[in-house]
């Protein structure tokens, strides 16, 4: 069993003093227990990336995170920014994907395919977003919504890229609300997607990270990061003060532990 990853989505916040801050606030709430038991990577906005990897780069431990990137290298793309330029920014990880992007940008499943694809050949460990709709879990369709994302988001991933994969698990009804999946949903879907990695990609799917994402805070993730098949988390509220974000992970990574017993 690997460690749990937890990826901090900082959304459309802060500025670069507030940057500062936090990470200067984050590097001494952490301590060695959660930089050597986790996998942890903060996801700022693209232009707060340097300054973020600069000031992370004094510290321990913490990985860099991006919220989305384009498949292509280069070229006419205005508001796009290439695999190429987070890699050489010291990038690790790349939301794709995220329900936020789907709703309200228009970002369809072939355009999240080839972003996934582009970030793992680029050495980039996508993180693919997949979840149902509050309509579609109303109406009991949770399951073939979250499946028809995840098969269309891996779709042109070859299985070597495929070590490179995280997928997250993020109902989009649960995402800022307050209102987090039970256990049981999160088992339920969790589970689900397990088996398609590994149908897909055997062993290498068996190793996919799951992170759950939507409404997780210190109070409730050491329940959730008990679910069997929750490997980690993606929070977005619950990063923006790092003693929240650090008492998240320790909830999580405690929940977590309580599995390998
Ligand atoms: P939330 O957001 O934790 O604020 O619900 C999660 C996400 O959108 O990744």
């Amino acid at each position: 069993m690997g460690k749990p990853l937890f990826i901090g989505n900082w959304k459309m916040h802060f500025l670069p003093h507030e940057a500062e801050e936090y990470i200067a606030s984050f590097q001494q709430t952490l301590d060695n227990e959660l930089i050597d038991n986790c996998d942890i990577a903060l996801a700022p906005p693209f232009p707060l990336l340097p300054l973020v990897g600069a000031s992370l780069s004094h510290g321990r431990g913490v990985r860099l995170a991006a919220q989305n990137v384009h498949w292509e290298n280069s070229g006419a793309h205005t508001g796009e920014v290439s695999p190429a330029l987070l890699s050489a920014l010291g990038v690790t990880y790349v939301l794709v994907g995220h329900s936020e992007r789907r709703q309200f940008y228009g970002e369809s499943d072939q355009a999240v395919a080839k972003r996934v694809r582009a970030a793992a050949e680029s050495g980039l460990r996508p993180v693919l977003c997949v979840g149902e709709t509050e309509e579609e879990y109303r109406s009991g369709a949770s399951k073939d919504a979250t499946l028809r994302q995840l098969q269309a988001g891996i779709s042109e991933l070859s299985s070597e890229s495929a070590s490179s994969l995280v997928v997250a698990y993020e109902p989009v009804w649960a995402i800022g609300t307050g209102l987090a999946a039970t256990p049981e949903h999160a088992q339920q879907q969790h589970s689900l997607i397990r088996s398609l990695l590994v149908q897909q990609f055997g062993e290498q799917g068996q190793a996919v990270p799951l992170l759950y994402g939507g409404s997780t805070k210190p109070e409730n993730m050491e329940e959730l990061a008990q679910v069997e098949n929750v490997d980690g988390a993606l929070p977005g509220g619950s990063s923006l003060k790092p003693q929240v974000f650090a008492e998240l992970i320790r909830n999580g990574l405690k929940g977590y532990r309580s599995k390998t017993r």
